[in-house]
């Protein structure tokens, strides 16, 4: 079969990689891709990246799969396109999206379905979230409500920068509208996990747990970026962990959207914190994590290809989610300066030696 996979970084590469080395796919193309995907994928330019844009495409290649990387498309109803023309797309509809699209929408779905999460308020008037902060200690967390592309969650150790970031919330000028609704919640600790499940909409096929890495330098000394890396390793959770993970959070999300009239078919991915209360979901994904795809699908042993086939049909198969034993991690190499202004234009070297010890190289803002 012919998959086109839509996005553009690491994360797109590493699902071009995979689907290259399915013995199910012929050919791959990658709308826009990136230098990494066209060493194995077609880039192909879509006419506009909006879901017509993208339909349009997939129709014009006789695509049999298309796979979306990034939110942004799914949130926008790229699925509800290919799905009303009768094009195969492994991803949520718009309405299923709103678990990552509206984070009021994904905290008042986890009460009504008694999914572990932290205690919260949500508002969209400004007087009453400065009263809510009262109802919390510090440091307490302030999210936006929409999509932010990694800037919409906050973390403030007192009441002047909790108002400090009401005030740039609402006033539009820290994440735009995307903040003009927000979520104040209990701050949680424990160890982070990023738990990554298929589903087609009536039960979960669970990837290994991994873990990403935000901060940068050695020793974790800061600031936050979009991932420095990840690892996979089967032994983040326990066995009866991952369990309760299955049991509390994953299959009550897909049974509790099926319920409300939306299925969730697609990758679901809960940002899990472990507290010494168990696991608490901090957020929902509707789509693989960036940099943990990379270290997740390197250990894939199976027909990425013909997995994402059957899932997106309805038929969660798994025999087609074959994994390697052994952990694997993702090491982010970023150009200097990020993640501030960084220097562009420097040479990569060294990429074949890389690749001839069994590392892979997936690109992210390349040329
Ligand atoms: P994002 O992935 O941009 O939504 O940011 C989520 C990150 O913020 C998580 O990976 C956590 O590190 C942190 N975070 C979010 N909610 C909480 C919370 N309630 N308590 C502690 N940390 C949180
Ligand atoms: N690695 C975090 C994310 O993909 O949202």
């Amino acid at each position: 079969m012919k998959v086109l996979v839509i996005g553009g970084g690491g994360r797109e590469h590493a699902i071009c990689w995979r689907l290259s080395l399915s013995p199910s796919v012929s050919k791959v193309y990658a709308t826009p891709g990136n230098p990494g995907c066209a060493t194995i994928a077609q880039l192909v330019q879509a006419g506009s990246y909006t879901p017509s844009g993208y339909l349009a495409l997939a129709r014009s290649l006789a695509a049999d799969l298309t796979v979306v990387g990034p939110e942004a498309p799914l949130v926008d109803g790229v699925v509800d396109a290919f799905e009303t023309a009768g094009l195969r797309i492994f991803g949520p509809t718009r309405a299923a999206a709103q678990l990552e699209g509206s984070k009021i929408f994904s905290k008042q779905f986890m009460t009504r379905h008694g999914i572990p999460t932290a205690r919260f308020t949500a508002t969209d008037d400004p007087a009453a979230a400065r009263q809510a902060l009262d109802e919390f200690t510090y440091p307490l967390v302030i999210k936006a409500d929409g999509l932010a592309a990694g800037k919409g969650v906050v973390i403030v150790r007192d009441k002047a920068e909790a108002v400090a970031t009401l005030d740039s919330m609402f006033g539009g000028t820290l994440v735009g509208d995307a903040g003009l609704r927000v979520v104040i919640e209990e701050f949680l600790t424990g160890e982070e996990v990023s738990f990554i499940a298929l589903s087609d909409g009536e039960s979960v096929l669970p990837f290994e747990p991994s873990q990403d890495h935000k901060t940068i330098f050695e020793g974790d000394t800061g600031p936050n970026t979009g991932g420095m890396g990840a690892y996979s390793d089967s032994r983040i959770l326990p066995p009866a962990m991952r369990q309760t993970v299955i049991d509390t959070v994953m299959t009550p999300t897909v049974q509790g959207m099926k319920a409300e009239w939306m299925p969730f078919k697609g990758f679901l991915y809960a940002g899990l914190m472990m507290t010494k209360d168990g696991p608490k979901t901090l957020e929902f994904n509707v789509r693989l994590g960036d940099p943990e795809t990379q270290a997740l699908l390197h250990r894939l042993d199976g027909d990425f290809g013909e997995l994402l086939m059957e899932a997106a049909a309805g038929r969660l198969n798994p025999s087609l989610l074959g994994c390697k034993p052994g952990p694997s991690v993702c090491v982010v190499l970023a150009a200097a300066g990020y993640p501030g202004k960084v220097r562009s234009g420097d040479l990569i070297s060294g990429i074949p030696e890389a690749e001839s010890t069994g590392a892979v190289v997936f690109h992210a803002g390349t040329r």
